[in-house]
């Protein structure tokens, strides 16, 4: 490996390299100042290059980061210090030779000019050597760090337990499903034409796909970009888990009906309840103004309208004062239902989060019942698989409402891998369907 970095002394760093350096920052920006992925990519700039790249690895070495940054330390000396991109260098170079198909010497090499486009060159020969080491000594790192359990699946330990008391034999397939790419799932939206129809054009064009967990769901065995999928800018298609599609089914929307979706942005939910039910008066409300333009977005590309509110749902001047028929509840949670979408999670949320979230919750939910009329119904959704934030939430707010109860069983989703087949695939999502009484309440 002398030749490593030949290229970037010559100037011109070695193809790959800048999309690591990018990807080593914004790992930085989200290990030191806990912004999110995404925000981590925004602040690369508008100059930034090769941002697929970039995003494939950044979300590749947050995934396993709990593995990785352990393989890191071990190849240090004992109190040895690095500079400050140095360690997400590592992690980011290690997280290439373990799961890329890149050949080692090619990564060491794109890892060493990677530290020169960092204005680390003083580095790249202890980044060379570092490297050679964790290749030449594999066997036994891996067998030394991966005696922690937290360290082998990449979990930190206090989800490693949530996750045991939720999914009980099933916790091995949550963590599988936890650490592997996400699935692109599609709602075919059944006003164009029936999802076995849509198979058909999906196989014309050449892409692979499958029938999903609901009669709109289709999974793909590769992601596509959308541009790719046919009538995707007519609307005929969406992007949406399989799990997320039981809202709208759950919250049955009739004709004519009053709806508010209380947290609505980016509105995959919204443009469902519309698909099913064209002739609705919707209220899609959302805290964020810039999140409620991505509804705009969809809804537009759809073909349908709803009624856009950019409001704090526990504010009172939004609200008109009719009651709603039906209520969408997707409260904002740990998100721990969706961490292959979003591996940042494992790294940014605390335990100790989760009673906030849960305080959250539940103050949307009693604001929720203000606006609900007799005998609606009140959809309570969340995409974490934690407890704390569903049937807890729920029970305490059933304890504090007489008059109210369960419309139907909860439904309670965990995360499902790949390998459980197209037909099973799914996130993690929680519903409880509530009323207030009367008939309306189906
Ligand atoms: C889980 S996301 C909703 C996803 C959406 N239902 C969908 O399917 O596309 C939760 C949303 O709640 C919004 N939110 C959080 N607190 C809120 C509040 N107090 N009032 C209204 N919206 C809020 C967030 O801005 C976020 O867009």
């Amino acid at each position: 490996m002398k030749a490593a970095g030949a290229a970037a002394k010559r100037g011109t760093p070695a193809p790959g390299a800048l999309a690591m350096s990018q990807a080593v920052r914004a790992l930085h920006a989200v290990r030191e100042d806990g912004v999110t992925a995404e925000e981590a990519l925004l602040r690369l700039g508008s100059d930034a290059a090769d941002l697929a790249a970039t995003r494939a690895i950044l979300s590749g070495s947050l995934r396993w980061y709990l593995r990785l940054a352990p393989l890191v330390d071990a190849l240090l000396r004992p109190g040895q210090v690095l500079a400050p991109p140095l360690h997400p260098l590592l992690v980011v170079a290690l997280h290439q030779l373990e799961y890329s198909r890149a050949p080692a010497p090619v990564t060491v090499n794109i890892a060493v000019d990677a530290a020169r486009v960092l204005r680390q060159a003083a580095a790249a020969g202890l980044i060379n050597a570092l490297l050679r080491r964790f290749l030449a000594e594999h066997a036994a790192l891996c067998a030394r760090v991966e005696r922690s359990e937290a360290a082998a699946v990449a979990h930190p330990r206090w989800l490693l337990r949530e996750i045991r008391a939720v999914a009980g034999p099933a916790a091995d397939a949550v963590i599988a499903a936890n650490n592997e790419s996400p699935p692109m799932s599609l709602r075919v939206n059944l006003a164009h034409g029936t999802r076995e129809a849509y198979l058909d054009r999906c196989a014309a064009a050449g892409i692979a796909a499958r029938s999903g967990l609901l009669p709109t769901t289709v999974v793909l065995d590769e992601a596509v970009d959308v541009g790719r999928l046919p009538g995707f800018a007519l609307g005929v298609v969406s992007v949406q888990d399989a799990g997320a599609q039981h809202a709208a089914v759950l919250l049955d929307a009739q004709p004519g009906e009053r709806v508010l979706d209380a947290c609505a942005a980016p509105g995959g939910k919204t443009c469902h309840i519309l698909e099913r039910t064209p002739d609705l008066d919707l209220a899609a409300l959302d805290v964020s103004p810039a999140r409620l333009a991505r509804v705009q977005q969809n809804l537009d590309r759809l073909g349908i309208a709803a009624n856009l509110i950019a409001a704090d749902l526990a504010a009172e001047d939004w609200w008109d004062a009719r009651p709603f028929n039906r209520i969408l509840l997707d409260a904002p949670c740990s998100a721990t239902g969706v961490i292959r979408r979003h591996p940042d999670i494992k790294l940014l949320r605390r335990a100790t989060d989760i009673a906030g979230f849960a305080a959250t919750q539940q103050r949307l939910l009693r604001r929720c019942a203000q606006l609900l009329a007799p005998g609606g119904r009140l959809v309570y959704a969340t995409c974490s698989i934690l407890e704390a934030e569903n049937e807890a939430v729920v029970g305490d707010f059933l304890a504090a409402h007489p008059g109210w109860s369960r419309a139907q069983e909860d439904m309670r989703l965990l995360p499902a891998p790949r390998a459980a087949g197209a037909g099973a695939v799914t996130d993690g999502f929680y519903y409880a369907c509530l009323t207030n009484g009367g008939s309306g309440a189906r």
